[in-house]
């Protein structure tokens, strides 16, 4: 029931209000593997407004996952310069030329997901919920904050995965869990803001222990700081 009700109103805010984003299908087609295989790889530890042009670049360049499994190595690095970490780019090529080897075919399952190169536990659950609309739950930052608030949790976030987790799990629907998950991504990035949360704007308030305690900016708890 709270599940339900959590559910309902995080679609219903997602279809009235969602971001429109570059790598976002529009409502009702079928979304590219390739294309949120590739937003979400460059979208780790990156804002939507940073990632953006990147995303355009590779697409236009690259616009399909045989065609950037084709590319010089260097070519694929240039492009990534300016979001850091020459290791994802590594690993994005070897994730594409992967992929090309299995005829270009993502696989649809979180497990065979994970097994491709650079792809974690975060890429593959997005992946799986967002392309393939399998039952599977990213928590990424924003999400984490988020849980953490529904349930107005005591322990910090980074002591707590494992629990934020589960509770993200509990929470995926069975039908449309990327447009659930993403919806997510949109109230944190917007509404849910770690210092200056919108609760009036927020279609979860109402579910939300965070907001009830009168104090939602409190919740993440913060770790102890370490001692010097
Ligand atoms: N951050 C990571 N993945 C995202 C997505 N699919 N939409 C918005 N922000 C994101």
């Amino acid at each position: 029931e709270r599940r339900d009700a959590i559910v309902r109103r995080t679609l219903t805010w997602w279809d009235r209000a969602r971001r429109a984003l570059a790598w976002r299908a529009a409502p009702g087609e079928t979304p590219d593997p390739y294309r949120v295989w590739l937003s979400e790889v460059l979208l780790q530890q990156t804002t939507a407004s940073a990632a953006t042009p990147y995303y355009r670049t590779f697409v236009e360049r690259w616009p399909t996952v045989e065609r950037l499994a084709a590319a010089p190595m260097e070519e694929v690095i240039s492009a990534f310069a300016g979001l850091g970490y020459y290791s994802r780019a590594r690993n994005l090529h070897a994730c594409a030329k992967a992929v090309a080897a299995r005829g270009g075919r993502f696989p649809s399952e979180e497990a065979e997901l994970r097994a491709l190169p650079g792809v974690g536990a975060y890429t593959a659950a997005a992946i799986a919920a967002i392309a393939f609309d399998r039952r599977a739950a990213p928590v990424d930052g924003n999400i984490a904050r988020i849980v953490a608030r529904l349930t107005a949790l005591e322990t910090p976030i980074a002591s707590s995965r494992k629990a934020i987790a589960a509770a993200a799990r509990a929470l995926a629907p069975d039908r449309r869990a990327g447009d659930f998950a993403q919806a997510l991504m949109d109230i944190g990035a917007t509404l849910c803001r770690p210092l200056t949360p919108d609760c009036p704007a927020c279609p979860l308030s109402r579910d939300c222990l965070a907001f009830r305690s009168g104090a939602p900016e409190t919740f993440p708890r913060k770790a102890a700081a370490k001692p010097k």
